[in-house]
């Protein structure tokens, strides 16, 4: 998620979760090929398995930007078909490829043939005026005969005009059904269901008929979620207790950075969501928001901050589910 999940966002996440896929931001093929790598889209070994989203639609840009990834490290590529933005529309790229699904087959399997790792699509259930039923099959279809190892849908249309990026992610109604139908129909194709997904428990509902569920928003805004998922989706050992179990763990990846120049609100802006519905979180987050852009701020302010909020999970009823 652009501006969101960037690779100190994707540590912290790390730390709560050893097993969920962890996505980039979308970074286009222009800026990973003229731009500055590292800095775009270098990461920690720590955030495997990780996945790095493209934005682009010529087939030999993508190809060689498939082909800078996996020689990286990334565990999965992943073409963004979903965005709605008009800056992504010029560049006749993201959402607006929908209308073009043979073409996005051109693009998946010229990335096919350059990497030996993954190469998803993630797409919405179609644009403007098209028949979601149509649209969808017709796109799953091209990208499916291209050889791609997964569709992750965003289970909502793009209008491509008349409404911003925001509000095509709120506006045009969800239909999750939609998507459990495109799986029932191509049982060979992993499914990846994302938009509106609140919980973990919602996410686990969806899990006997699609592959896989993407949390966006929840996962960001409300990370303590996070805690849950190798137990509850992966059967695995939950890797830390509580939120503040992950907040302190993050201090010595925050020293390291602070040290190498990076800015303590960089870091902790991503953490401000972290406690949500446990007593004293608003203190938290005040205290850590003014603190942590003042020049000079170290980890004292993160504990500082800790010191007002209580140590355990959030109440069940505090929080939407
Ligand atoms: C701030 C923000 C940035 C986003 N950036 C991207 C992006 O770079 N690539 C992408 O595929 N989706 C992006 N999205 C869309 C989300 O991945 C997701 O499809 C959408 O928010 C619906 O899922 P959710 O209800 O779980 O959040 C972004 C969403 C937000 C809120």
């Amino acid at each position: 998620m652009m501006e969101w999940t960037d690779r100190h966002c994707r540590f912290f996440h790390r730390l709560m979760t050893r097993h969920a896929l962890l996505y980039t931001e979308m970074a286009t093929t222009g800026a990973v090929l003229h731009g500055n790598r590292a800095e775009l889209i270098g990461f920690d070994p720590f955030e495997h398995p990780v996945a790095l989203q493209l934005g682009g639609s010529d087939p030999r840009a993508l190809a060689q930007c498939a082909r800078i990834a996996q020689d990286l490290g990334y565990d999965e590529i992943n073409l963004n078909v979903g965005c709605p933005s008009d800056r992504v529309q010029e560049g006749r790229f993201g959402a607006c490829l929908m209308a073009e699904p043979e073409h996005v087959g051109d693009c998946v399997a010229a990335m096919k043939a350059h990497v030996k790792v993954p190469v998803t699509v993630k797409c919405r259930i179609g644009i403007d005026e098209q028949d979601p039923e149509e649209a969808l099959e017709t796109f799953a279809g091209a990208v499916e005969r291209a050889g791609v190892d997964g569709l992750v849908v965003h289970a909502r249309k793009a209008w491509l005009k008349g409404l911003s990026p925001r509000q095509n992610r709120d506006v045009p109604p969800l239909d999750h059904g939609r998507v459990h139908r495109l799986k029932a129909a191509h049982p060979g194709l992993p499914v990846v269901l994302n938009g509106g997904i609140a919980s973990l428990e919602a996410a686990a509902a969806h899990l006997d008929r699609v592959d896989g569920v993407m949390m966006g928003r929840a996962a960001y805004q409300e990370p303590w979620r996070l805690l849950d998922v190798d137990p509850l989706v992966f059967g695995a050992a939950a890797p830390l207790r509580a939120p503040k179990d992950a907040a302190q763990a993050l201090i010595p990846y925050i020293e390291r950075e602070l040290e190498r120049g990076t800015r303590l609100s960089a870091i902790t802006r991503h953490m401000l969501g972290l406690f949500r519905g446990v007593p004293g979180a608003r203190a938290f987050r005040r205290h850590l928001a003014s603190e942590s852009v003042k020049p000079g701020a170290g980890t004292d302010a993160l504990e500082a901050a800790l010191a007002l909020v209580a140590d355990r999970m959030p109440e069940p009823a505090t929080v939407a589910a």
